[in-house]
């Protein structure tokens, strides 16, 4: 099956203002409507979500985390029957920032559950610390997989994507992105690890993108030849200048 591109913005802790978070909202707006081969989610901070008003068919409201619990005595959580409320489809959760506050893959599974009971998209996040050459990373990545979708029933799998996002690969301190060729063989390795979890078909409807210093001079090499359908993208996701290139590589992805 052929799926559509997917480029997700993660805006992480920014803009600094509610103007620009509106003026940030309406380049991406326009960039869904000159480029309509590819779907777009902007995930903003949560007090910018009501500001945000989508009317393009490619262009779709995210979150980047939820409670794990519907409502509830829980001071300073969003819950993700408010998000539902708001507009929003996908829920980015498990991303590293957050696991190394100390959210564990129980509590990631914990909270999948709860976004797909609630009818939106989880977009959970993997990766490793390492890429080390004795392949350390591969057990740590099959220990991570179990444990992230433990219980997930087929109808659950079909509210998922994954977000395969190295650590050494984010933000501004990154070594780099990876390489398309390395990026295939983990997410055939990734797809071998849910196939044993669920079914081999099961596994194969899961898609997959990638995250970890995306930007405009990699970005078609690794939709082209990654085996990923789209991006997750942190810093080049804040401006028009460098999350155009982006949005066209998935475009044109083949
Ligand atoms: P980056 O972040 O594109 O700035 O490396 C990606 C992410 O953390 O989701």
């Amino acid at each position: 099956m052929k799926f559509r591109p997917l480029v997700i913005g993660n805006w992480k802790m920014n803009p600094a203002t509610p103007e620009e978070a509106k003026k940030l909202f309406s380049v991406t707006k326009k960039l869904a409507a000159t480029y309509k081969k590819v779907d777009i989610i902007v995930a903003p901070p949560f007090v910018y979500i009501p500001l945000m008003k989508v009317d393009n068919k490619n262009l779709f409201l995210g979150a980047q985390n939820a409670h794990a619990m519907d409502v509830g005595a829980h001071t300073g959580e969003v819950g993700p029957v408010m998000l539902q409320g708001l507009g929003v489809r996908y829920v980015i959760l498990g991303h590293s920032e957050r696991r190394k506050e100390g959210e564990t893959s129980a509590l990631v599974n914990a909270k999948i559950k709860t976004v797909i009971a609630n009818k939106m998209t989880a977009v959970v996040c993997i990766g490793e610390a390492v890429h080390d050459k004795d392949g350390e990373y591969l057990t740590f990545l099959r220990t991570q997989i179990s444990e992230t979708f433990a219980g997930l029933s087929r109808r659950d799998i079909a509210s998922i994507i994954i977000a395969y996002e190295p650590i050494w690969a984010i933000g501004s301190a990154a070594k780099g992105a990876m390489m398309p060729n390395d990026l295939y063989e983990t997410t055939l390795y990734i797809k071998k690890v849910l196939s044993e979890l669920f079914t081999r078909d099961m596994a194969n409807s899961i898609p997959i993108v990638y995250g970890g210093s995306v930007d405009e001079y990699n970005a078609q090499s690794l939709i082209d030849g990654g085996n990923v359908r789209g991006f997750l993208v942190g810093r080049a996701s804040l401006s028009r200048e460098t999350f155009l290139p982006i949005v066209s590589a998935a475009n044109n992805s083949k």
